[in-house]
C-alpha cells in the first residue's frame, strides 16, 4: 500500500482549496490537507469545516505557516503571482516538496532562484502546467512519438479565453493589471508555452510577438452606459453585463444551477442575493469600459524552436467558448484537436481520416480537461515513492517563462524578434 502524501497550503483560494485540496475528497486514502495559511477568516474556516484541518494548524500567512517546523511532505503554494517564490525558497529550505502556481514569477530572476534552491535542496518542485497531464495532450505527445505525422515541422494553437472569463479574470478581475499581477500571455498563456515546448520537443530559439489591449477601454462604452451593471441603462444589450455572466450564463450562471468558479470568486457560498450584493458593491459589478485594467485582450506569438520546427499562437478574448485548438503539421500528416471537445482527428497523407474520441473526463475531474487532478495523482504517486523527476518540474517551466517573457517584450518593443538564448540574462 502506498504511503498517504499530506500537504500544507499557502494560500487558500479558489485554486489553494478547488484545484488542489479537492483531491482529498476524490481520493482521501492518497492525499491529506494537513494545514493552511490564508488570511481570510473565512478560507481558514472551510479548511477546517471541509477538509478536518485541525484549528491548531490553520494560520493567517505564509511566514506564520513557515514559521513551525516541517508539517507535511508538500508544501502547495496557490497564492498570487508576486507571492509565489518568496514562500517557496524558505519552504524548500524547511524540506517540503513544492507544488507551485503558474507562473512561477513574473521575475525571470526569482524563476532562476527556485531552480537553484530546487536543486540545493534536492527536492521536487511541481509547477501547475496541468495541462501536461490531460489525456488530449498525452495522446498528441504519444501519436508524435509513435511518428503518425512523420517528422513534426509546425505547430498552430489557438487560445479561445471566452468573452465572459476574459472580463472576469482580467478585465474586473485579479489579473486586471500587469504590476499586480503578469502580462496575460504569462498568466493565462504560459501553460501554451509550456505545451508548445513540450509538444516541439526542443528549446524555443526566438520569438516575435504584437498585440494590445483594444477593447476593454472606456472609449469604447456605449452610449447611456454607467460605472456599474447593475445601474446601466443599456446593459441590455451588452453582453459582458455581470448579472447575464454571473446569474443568467446557461452554462456557469448561478439560475443554471451552477455554484462554482466563478461564482465562487464573488462569493464563497453563492446565493442570489449574496451574487447581487458583490455586482451592486465589488469590483466584479463594473463596467468593462470603465475599470483600471491595462492587460492585452489579444494577442499572436510566433516562435522557431531548435531543430527547425515552427509555432504560431493567439490568445483571444473575443470568442464564444472557453477551449484551446492545437494543429500539429508533420512531413507524412496533420494532427489536429480541440481540448474541450477530447478529440483528435488523425490524417496521414493521403489516407482516410482517423477520428480519436478520448474517454469523456469524468465530473470531479473536470478542471482543465481533468488536468488539475490528474496533476494531484501524479504528485501523490512520485511524493510517495520518493521521486523527483517532475514532468512540469521548475527546469523545463522556467523555459516557458522564458518564451512569455520574451514574447511580452516583443510586443512591448514593436514585435522585434527575441533571441532566447541572450535575453533577460
Ligand atoms: N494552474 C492553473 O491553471 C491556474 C489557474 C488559475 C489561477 N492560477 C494561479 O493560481 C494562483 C492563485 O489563484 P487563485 O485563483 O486561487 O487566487 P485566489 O485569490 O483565489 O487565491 C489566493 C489566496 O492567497 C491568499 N493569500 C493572500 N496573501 C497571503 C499570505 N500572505 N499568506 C497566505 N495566503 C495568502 C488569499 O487570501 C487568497 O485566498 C495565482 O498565481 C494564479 O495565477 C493557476
Amino acid at each position: 500500500m502506498r504511503k498517504k502524501v499530506t500537504a500544507a497550503v499557502c494560500g487558500f483560494g479558489i485554486r489553494g482549496a478547488e484545484a488542489y485540496a479537492a483531491y482529498q475528497h476524490i481520493r482521501p486514502e492518497e492525499f491529506a490537507v494537513v494545514a493552511v495559511a490564508d488570511p481570510r477568516p473565512e478560507r481558514l474556516e472551510l479548511a477546517e469545516r471541509e477538509f478536518g484541518v485541525p484549528r491548531q494548524q490553520c494560520y493567517t500567512t505564509g511566514e506564520e505557516l513557515l514559521a513551525q517546523p516541517r508539517l507535511a511532505d508538500v508544501m502547495i503554494i496557490a497564492t498570487q503571482d508576486r507571492d509565489h517564490v518568496r514562500y517557496a525558497l524558505p519552504a524548500l529550505e524547511k524540506g517540503y516538496h513544492l507544488l507551485v502556481e503558474k507562473p512561477i514569477s513574473p521575475s525571470l530572476g526569482e524563476c532562476i532562484a527556485l531552480r537553484e534552491k530546487a536543486h540545493q535542496c534536492g527536492r521536487a518542485v511541481v509547477v501547475c502546467h496541468v495541462l501536461r497531464y490531460t489525456q488530449f495532450y498525452q495522446k498528441l505527445r504519444q501519436l508524435l512519438d509513435q511518428g503518425a505525422v512523420g517528422r513534426l515541422e509546425t505547430i498552430a494553437a489557438t487560445e479561445n479565453v471566452a468573452y465572459w472569463h476574459f472580463a472576469h479574470s482580467y478585465v474586473r478581475g485579479n489579473w486586471r493589471r500587469q504590476e499586480d499581477s503578469s502580462p496575460v500571455i504569462l498568466a493565462k498563456s504560459c501553460h501554451d508555452m509550456d505545451i508548445l515546448r513540450w509538444l516541439a520537443g526542443s528549446p524555443c530559439l526566438r520569438v516575435s510577438s504584437y498585440g494590445s489591449l483594444d477593447w476593454f477601454k472606456p472609449e469604447n462604452a456605449p452610449a447611456g452606459s454607467a460605472d456599474r451593471c447593475l445601474d446601466c441603462a443599456v446593459r441590455d444589450g451588452c453582453p459582458y453585463d455581470g448579472e447575464k455572466i454571473y446569474l443568467d450564463n446557461p452554462k456557469s450562471g448561478f439560475r443554471s444551477g451552477a455554484r462554482q468558479w466563478p461564482l465562487t470568486v464573488l462569493c464563497p457560498q453563492p446565493t442570489e442575493g449574496a451574487l447581487y450584493a458583490a455586482l451592486r458593491t465589488g469590483p466584479y459589478g463594473r463596467c468593462v469600459y470603465r475599470c483600471d485594467n491595462d492587460v492585452a485582450d489579444h494577442q499572436v506569438v510566433n516562435m522557431e524552436f531548435a531543430g527547425g520546427v515552427t509555432a504560431t499562437f493567439s490568445m483571444s478574448a473575443f470568442t464564444q467558448g472557453c477551449y484551446r485548438t492545437v494543429r500539429l503539421m508533420g512531413s507524412m500528416g496533420e494532427l489536429e484537436g480541440n481540448l474541450e471537445e477530447n478529440t483528435i482527428y488523425m490524417r496521414r497523407f493521403g489516407q482516410p481520416e482517423k477520428v480519436i474520441v478520448l474517454d469523456p473526463v469524468q465530473d470531479e475531474f473536470a478542471g482543465h480537461g481533468g488536468g488539475d487532478s490528474k496533476l494531484m495523482e501524479y504528485l501523490c504517486a512520485m511524493v510517495s515513492r520518493g521521486g523527483r523527476d517532475a514532468l512540469t518540474s521548475v527546469d523545463v517551466s522556467v523555459e516557458s517563462h522564458l518564451m512569455a517573457m520574451a514574447a511580452e517584450h516583443s510586443r512591448l518593443h514593436g514585435g522585434a524578434s527575441v533571441e532566447l538564448a541572450a535575453f533577460g540574462i
